[in-house]
């Protein structure tokens, strides 16, 4: 059922697809940026980035702006700028839009009955930046803290040293003092900053439950109310969207990091529909770039281009992984296997794969529901969504200025499972960190999956790190959780008799550590709960699945398994940023161990998720990155 109504969600942004009809300028393309054949290319490059996505537009923004470097960005998919892209009602229309998008099936994971899993993600010009829910959220002090911690505690990256770089990622906008009183909305914009062109907002308006919905977790012991999204603090708040207030439209990487700039910039070259097959490395560094026509099926056409200073990886935690792997860079048992020709032995590189679990907790029906317009209006409301469509005319104001989602709580352990959190902490923490990885693991890579369970259950007892995230809608149906630190971890592997054009066999291992099952387990009561003991009690609150028979752990267990979705389309991890004999596949400067001349800058290199969705830290990853690189340029 939410299954269904998550689907549901989806199609709502078809219904509003006239709403925004493409006027002829949305259909322009300004080929003047784009090259439009590869003979136009130069020979030679200072920086080539793999993937105009996310991060790797941030970064060629960045490296681009003072003019004396030369910068070429390749990436696999168009240029586009249709309403799917644009549009902000709902949040991610392009979700299921074969042209935007990447989507092929997972290896069949046996902790979820054998079922495969639909593997997402954005492949246009702005990467999933361009398809995504538009949430934006910042993880807890302490996640960043964890990551320097692999290297030690003088390294700079912590809470304190991207909190510079989350500033300058985001341009945030306030939301109205009306909505704010009305809805009793916490903020302080001091963790934000105000220059970026990508920005953060609020809309005009909120589903009127959402109020009561966030004013009954006061009635949950333990849970905190911190003063921003962005302050690194677990707790019940809201958080602003990736839209531009100013026109109510998405902001993303390529609109606020590509659009204008690039026809002012001769040093800055964009070839688009692009697929990069391998990097060549000679000698001990990385040289020069082989790619082929994102239509091409074999390699008979392929062309390169070279890097005077640097290659830079930015194809996402799917396909960096991938492209390292076929150019030699990875675990040398698959690349025998593969017959790829070996250049480092980097068993890290499709290894500590992680994504947030999602359908783990149950979902209900508010049965006595004083309250109009609510979520559901804009699905099944035809009066409703013509008037919204009205008013978004008229003064772009109203219900389609409301994205996918802006508020909910992000809890630790503790809050949700007061009675059993150190028992499930302690039996994580005494694990033979070898028992749950695949049976092959390198050394260096079970030291590594160590570190984390070290530094993981650290986190797990801390009253400021987040696992349980119930993220609300307004409707009078609700209850959608992310896990947010699962403990398995997966693979990313090259397709060893394609391992050029076959998309990667991706593995989430989803279950694999039973920790994650221990923990999911709280989520159930925990959900129930919220739902039922706090003052929500007066809606009349019925479950609707699994359903208030399922109680018994063992049945609750066999739903999750039946339902969970291991991803919520945040894969982090596959290039990990944590020191050599950790497994890890690039340095604290993001310099890949064993070559010369290549760096990676996308969500690969989180060494473990932070207590939130990913596209904040992304935006803050290649800030950082942009500094790192320039200082060494
Ligand atoms: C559907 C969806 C919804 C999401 N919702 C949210 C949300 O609401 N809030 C949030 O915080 N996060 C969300 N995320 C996650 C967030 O958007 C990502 O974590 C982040 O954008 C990843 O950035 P990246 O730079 O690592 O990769 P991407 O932005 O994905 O960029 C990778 C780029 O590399 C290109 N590429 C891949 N292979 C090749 C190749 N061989 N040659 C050339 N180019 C290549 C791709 O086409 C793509 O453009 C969502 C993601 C998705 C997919
Ligand atoms: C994208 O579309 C929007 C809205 O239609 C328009 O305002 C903007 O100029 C377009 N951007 C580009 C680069 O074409
Ligand atoms: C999953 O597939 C494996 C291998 O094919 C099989 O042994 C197992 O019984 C299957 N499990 C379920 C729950 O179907
Ligand atoms: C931008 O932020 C700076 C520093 O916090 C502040 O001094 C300035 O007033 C802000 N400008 C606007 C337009 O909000
Ligand atoms: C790839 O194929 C599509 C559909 O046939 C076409 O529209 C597009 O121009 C082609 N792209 C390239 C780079 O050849
Ligand atoms: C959910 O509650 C609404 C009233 O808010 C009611 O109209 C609807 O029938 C209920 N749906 C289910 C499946 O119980
Ligand atoms: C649909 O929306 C209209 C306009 O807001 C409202 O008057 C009406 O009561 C709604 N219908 C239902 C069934 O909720
Ligand atoms: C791997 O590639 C081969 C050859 O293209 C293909 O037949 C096979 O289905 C691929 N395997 C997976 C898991 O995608
Ligand atoms: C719960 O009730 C439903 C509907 O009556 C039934 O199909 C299901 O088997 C029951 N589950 C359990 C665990 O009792």
């Amino acid at each position: 059922m939410s299954l269904f109504r998550f689907f549901l969600a989806v199609t709502l942004l078809h219904l509003l697809d006239a709403a925004n009809a493409d006027s002829p300028a949305a259909r322009y393309i300004p080929r003047s940026k784009i090259l439009d054949k590869t003979d136009d290319l130069l020979p030679e490059y200072d920086f080539i980035i793999i993937g105009g996505g996310t991060a790797g537009l941030t970064v060629a923004d960045r490296l681009t702006e003072g003019l004396e470097y030369s910068v070429l960005v390749l990436e696999r998919g168009v240029f586009q700028n249709s309403s799917s892209v644009t549009t902000v009602a709902g949040g991610g229309q392009g979700l299921f839009d074969p042209t935007l998008t990447f989507n092929f099936n997972s290896v069949p994971q046996a902790g979820l009955n054998n079922r495969s899993i639909a593997v997402y993600g954005g492949m246009i010009l702005g990467g999933s930046s361009g398809v995504n829910g538009m949430q934006v959220l910042r993880g807890q002090k302490e996640d960043y803290n964890r990551w320097g911690s692999y290297f030690g505690p003088s390294s700079d990256w912590s809470w304190e040293g991207l909190l510079p770089y989350f500033k300058k990622a985001w341009n945030f906008h306030p939301p109205s003092v009306e909505l704010a009183n009305e809805f009793d909305m916490k903020y302080d914009a001091s963790y934000w900053g105000n220059t970026s062109n990508v920005h953060a907002s609020f809309p005009t308006m909120f589903w009127p439950v959402l109020k009561m919905q966030m004013a009954a977790f006061q009635d949950i012991p333990g849970v905190d109310y911190p003063p921003d999204s962005g302050s690194g603090k677990a707790g019940a708040y809201w958080h602003p969207a990736s839209v531009d207030p100013g026109t109510v439209l998405r902001s993303f990487a390529r609109s606020g990091h590509w659009d204008d700039i690039n026809l002012e910039r001769p040093n800055y070259h964009t070839l688009t529909e692009q697929r990069v097959l391998k990097i060549a490395v000679q000698g001990n560094r990385a040289t020069s770039v082989i790619f082929v026509s994102a239509n091409a099926t074999d390699q008979s056409q392929a062309k390169s281009v070279k890097a005077r200073k640097e290659i830079i990886m930015a194809a996402g935690s799917i396909h960096t992984p991938q492209i390292l792997q076929a150019s030699g860079i990875g675990p040398k048992k698959l690349l025998k296997e593969a017959g790829v020709p070996l250049v480092v032995d980097a068993p890290g590189v499709g290894s500590n794969f992680q994504d947030q679990p999602f359908v783990v907790a149950p979902t209900f029906n508010f049965t006595t529901f004083p309250f109009h317009p609510d979520f559901y209006d804009m699905i099944l409301n035809q009066t409703f969504i013509a008037e919204a469509r009205a008013q978004f005319k008229k003064d772009r104001t109203g219900p389609l200025t409301v994205s996918s989602g802006y508020c909910g709580s992000w809890l630790p352990l503790q809050v949700i499972a007061p009675e059993s959190w150190e028992d499930i902490v302690e039996r994580y923490e005494s694990q033979d960190p070898a028992a749950y990885l695949p049976s092959n693991s390198d050394k260096a890579v079970i030291a590594g999956y160590r570190a984390q369970q070290k530094a993981l259950a650290k986190s797990m007892r801390s009253k400021n790190s987040a696992l349980y995230n119930l993220f609300l809608r307004g409707g009078y149906e609700d209850g959608s959780a992310v896990y947010l630190h699962p403990t398995s971890r997966g693979t990313v592997q090259i397709n060893r008799s394609d391992p050029f054009f076959s998309p990667p066999e991706v593995d989430y291992r989803a279950l694999s550590n039973p920790t994650d099952l221990d923990v999911l387990l709280k989520f159930t009561p925990f959900t129930r709960k919220y739902f039922l003991e706090t003052r929500l009690r007066t809606l009349n609150p019925v479950e609707l699945t699994p359903g208030a028979n399922v109680t018994a752990p063992a049945d609750i267990e066999a739903w999750l398994r039946s339902v969970m979705i291991p991803s919520s389309f945040h894969p982090v991890g596959t290039a990990a940023m944590m020191p050599r004999h950790l497994g890890g596949v690039v340095d604290e400067e993001l310099l890949v161990y064993g070559v010369q001349g290549l760096r990676v800058v996308d969500a690969s290199v989180i060494p473990d998720l932070p207590g939130s969705y990913t596209q904040q830290t992304v935006y803050a990853i290649a800030e950082k990155a942009a500094d790192l690189i320039k200082r060494r340029a």
